[in-house]
Formats: structure tokens, sequence, C-alpha cells
């Protein structure tokens, strides 16, 4: 037997398997194999190293330690190795100065939106809810759209392709947060007084200003005498709070299926005006589809773009801004 090729035979193997070993468990096992006093690899060695020629053995003898001190000094910075504390990769270096973790904020739409309901709980609005899949009853016929009308035209309304299967007629998503004025008047007597705010759905074209997806603010105020002094007084005086007491409004006449008379809501930006929504006094059809008699009560109406008034309040020129969660549009506000 070559006992050098053995000797370095063992070292390769005790090297390799000290390297291999991820663990305290693992590098013990190595050690009882290869080191171990009873029945290691070295020690079967040893035995051999016995065996030869008396004569040889000085030489022998001094290859024998060499690799028995390699091999135990790399146990042992194994040993170490695997002992040191881990630090972990998430860890907060408590050396350096100031860290503050990065904090969230609200979107700035949700930020106008929270603002708008603090202005309209002033003015003693209540903030009511309702669903974003509507039926053509809450989206449309209640709401004194006939069927021919442009606005219900399939292809500029988001139809849900699973509406006949679930019955109950077909199902879109809302066009108009109009739908929550049916919702509510449905289930309350009147006096009402209430705001809406959330999303609504329609397959426009994307520009700097529309979006298909975007945000209104429905308003409605029924009782006894609603008149249209009032609904001036009210947006005019919600305009001033959210824009400056020295915005300058204005009542343009309009059609909507379900006001009578209607008006179109702008306020002065620059040398023109900005569109901000829509109002007018709730049409007698309306009531009386909800059960209202219009002999009785009268109300008014209106619905806002929630993001034509933060665009106007931060001059931001591009809708397309509050859906693209770019940070450095965020975190300007
Ligand atoms: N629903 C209309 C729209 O989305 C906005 C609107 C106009 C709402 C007049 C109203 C209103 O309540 O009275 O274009």
């Amino acid at each position: 037997m070559d006992l050098g090729q053995t000797f370095a035979n063992f070292q390769n193997l005790a090297m390799t398997a000290i390297a291999a070993a991820t663990n305290a468990a693992e590098l013990e096992q190595v050690r009882i194999e290869f080191l171990g006093k009873k029945q290691g690899k070295l020690k079967d060695l040893q035995t051999v190293l016995g065996q030869v020629p008396a004569e040889q053995r000085p030489e022998v003898g001094k290859r024998f330690n060499e690799i028995k001190d390699v091999v135990t000094q790399a146990w042992e910075e194994r040993q170490q190795l695997l002992n040191r504390p881990k630090v972990a990769a998430t860890a907060i270096d408590l050396t350096l100065p100031g860290i503050r973790p990065a904090t969230g904020k609200l979107h700035p739409l949700t930020q106008t939106i929270n603002e708008f309901q603090e202005i309209m709980s002033r003015f003693g609005f209540e903030v009511e809810d309702g669903p974003e899949i509507e039926d053509e009853w809450h989206n449309f016929v209640a709401l004194n759209i006939p069927d021919d009308h442009p606005a219900r035209d399939p292809l500029d309304n988001f139809y849900l392709a699973t509406a006949a299967v679930a019955g109950g007629g077909p199902r879109l998503l809302r066009s108009q947060t109009s739908t929550i004025q049916i919702r509510v008047m449905e289930n309350r007597k009147p006096p009402v007084r209430i705001v809406s705010i959330g999303r609504v759905y329609r397959p426009d074209e994307i520009d700097d200003t529309h979006h298909l997806m975007f945000h209104q603010m429905e308003g409605l105020m029924v009782g006894p005498d609603v008149t249209m002094a009032s609904l001036k007084t009210v947006l005019r005086l919600f305009a001033a709070a959210y824009l400056g007491e020295d915005v300058h409004v204005r009542f343009r006449p309009s059609f909507f299926p379900f006001t009578e008379p209607s008006v179109e809501f702008d306020v002065q930006r620059g040398d023109g005006w900005l569109e901000l929504g829509g109002a007018g006094m709730v049409d007698p059809n309306v009531l009386k589809a909800v059960g209202y008699n219009p002999d009785e009560v009268s109300g008014f109406a209106f619905g806002l773009g929630i993001a034509r008034f933060c665009m106007m309040r931060h001059d931001i020129k591009n809708i397309r801004h509050f859906y693209s969660n770019d940070l450095r549009f965020l975190q300007q506000f």
C-alpha cells in the first residue's frame, strides 16, 4: 500500500467534510468520523503507522503529525465560524445617526375624500355608501334615464358578462354615484341630507383629465322646502371651504334626466372656467320612483369629480398621476 497516497486521501476527505458541515451537529459528526479517539479514520492511520519498518517511522511519523495538525486546525476554524452569531440582513445598525423608518401616507385622493366628508358633515350631511356593482334600476331607470338614452349604450358602460346567469337583470359597474340617491331614498323617509363618495366606471378614452375609473361625490338633500337657493349656497360654501374663500363659482344651465332644472357647476381658473360637476333640483319622476310625494317634498342633488378638485388645488395637470403609484408624485402630499 502507498502510504503517501493513503495520507493524502485522508487529508482530502477530511478537509472536504469539514468544509461541507453547515452546523455544529454536522461538524461534530465530522470530528467523530475523522479525528475520533476511539475509531476515527485518524486512529486507523495511526495503526498503519505502527506497521511501517522502524527506520522509516520518524519520517512517516512526521508526515502523520503534519496532516493531523492541518486537519485539526481546519476543524477548529470551521467550528469558530459556525458559532459566530449570525447578523440578520435586516438588522438595524444602531451606530448610525438618526435613521427614521419610512412612514406611509394616505393617497392624495383619500386625503381629498376625507376632507370632503369632513366639510360636508360640518354642513350636516351624513356619509352614505353603496355597491359598485349595480342593477339598471338604480343606475338608470329610477333616475329617469329612459331605455334609449345614450348614457345606457352598452358600449359606454361596463356591463358584467355574468349578469344574465345570476338572474335579476343585467348588472354593470356603476357609471355614476347618483345610484346612491335612489338607494338612500328607497330606505328612508324625508328629510334626507347625505353625501356619498366612491368609484364610478366608464369605458372612456384615457387622457389628461379622464380615466375609466374615477371618484365622484354625490350629494342629496330632500325636505319640505329645499330650493335652488339651498343648492347654490351649499355648493358655493363647499367650494370655498376646499379651494379657499376667494373662489369664484358659476352655475350654467344644463340638462340631466334626474334633475329639473339642471346646472353645470364651474369654478374660475385663470382666464377660464373648470367644470367640476353637475347639479339640479331632483326631478319629480325620481321622487315618485322611490315613493316620495313631489307635492310634499323637493330636493337638490349634485355630483362632483373628486380628482378635479384635487387637481385644481394642487395644480396637477394629469389625472394619470393618481393611478400610476409613482412615489415621486405621491410623496409630495
Ligand atoms: N351623475 C352625473 C354624472 O355622472 C352627475 C350629476 C349631475 C349628479 C346632476 C347629480 C346631478 O346628482 O343632480 O355625470
